[in-house]
């Protein structure tokens, strides 16, 4: 027998996944930036008609899946998740296009991504969900400044053959409303590169870091130019914080190090090799030694038949 909250919990992970499409037809507030104990309050609304009347809510905290809150009609009582209660969550649906969520009495683990999504019917009649673009939520703890970032991009490692991985740290920064981008020779690079999807927390501080990876064709051009953009958001303006190094001349492809290894691999295969035909030596002389005196027996024994004939 299979538990109804299995075949609920089924339909919801369906529903998440058909809803991943583009979130145009559903606008969100885009950014909150709030103080420990303030709330914060997320407005959608959305132009699919009134028959996508249910509004369901969403977060994402950092470094963990997507859960869903609450979900909401018009006329019915907003129907929490089971771990999630109307002490610190509240939503209205004041009609069928628009609606709002709070989050109350805002502590700093509430910060992060708060996603809006509508949908028709329910998902077994085969209606899809349409998401918002998410809501960023920073909590602001009281005696941090808000402090942008330094920014350092670091030369690829000498051991990297094929392709090369420029490496770009934002670091001392306070709080964790960046993103990065890469730029090679003024062109945004947006394939092969990745950016950790979480700060990391240091004391009152944060740090991220972003890795570039060309190929080592691309890397071995002094004239080269590889950018990496920090933009930090600090409450009302977005500041660029950016660091770059140019390309290297290839010196024959190989560091020193590796032509130092290289050099005793091949003195240690040569003394291999003398060894063995050392041994291999010794080995065919014990062979004529042997034969020999095999030879000698025989022509004894030879000589005894010959006796005996
Ligand atoms: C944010 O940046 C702008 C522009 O640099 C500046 O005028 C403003 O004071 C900064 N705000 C904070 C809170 O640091």
């Amino acid at each position: 027998m299979i538990k109804p909250g299995l075949i609920k919990l089924c339909a919801a992970l369906l529903c998440v996944i058909a809803g991943l499409t583009d979130g145009s037809d559903v606008t969100q507030t885009p950014i909150l930036w709030k103080n420990k104990g303030d709330n914060a309050t997320i407005d959608c609304r959305h132009t699919k008609g009134v028959d996508y009347y249910q509004m369901y809510w969403y977060r994402q905290l950092p470094g963990e899946r997507m859960r869903q809150i609450v979900y909401t009609t018009q006329n019915t009582k907003p129907d929490y998740e089971p771990e999630f209660t109307m002490e610190r969550f509240s939503a209205t649906k004041p009609d069928a296009l628009s609606g709002t969520f709070t989050v109350k009495n805002l502590v700093p683990e509430d910060k992060g991504l708060y996603f809006c999504a509508v949908r028709g019917a329910q998902c077994d009649t085969g209606r899809e969900a349409y998401f918002g673009k998410g809501a960023k939520l920073t909590v602001l703890e009281p005696d941090h400044d808000v402090t942008p970032p330094t920014v350092q991009v670091f030369k690829p490692s000498e051991k990297e053959c094929k392709v090369k991985t420029l490496v770009c740290v934002a670091s001392g920064f306070y709080p964790d409303h960046v993103s990065v981008s890469w730029e090679v020779d003024g062109v945004t690079e947006t394939d092969s590169v990745a950016t950790d999807n979480t700060a990391l927390r240091e004391g009152k501080h944060y740090s991220l870091s972003s890795r570039l990876t060309v190929q080592s064709k691309t890397w071995f051009k002094p004239s080269r130019t590889f950018t990496c953009r920090v933009s930090f958001f600090n409450g009302t303006d977005t500041i660029d914080v950016e660091d770059s190094i140019t390309g290297e001349t290839d010196s024959g492809g190989m560091p020193n190090d590796t032509k130092m290894k290289i050099m005793q691999n091949a003195k240690l295969t040569y003394s291999v090799l003398i060894a063995k035909s050392f041994i291999y030596g010794v080995f065919i002389m014990f062979l004529v030694w042997k034969l020999k005196g095999l030879s000698g027996k025989q022509s004894s024994r030879e000589r005894s038949c010959g006796l005996n004939n």
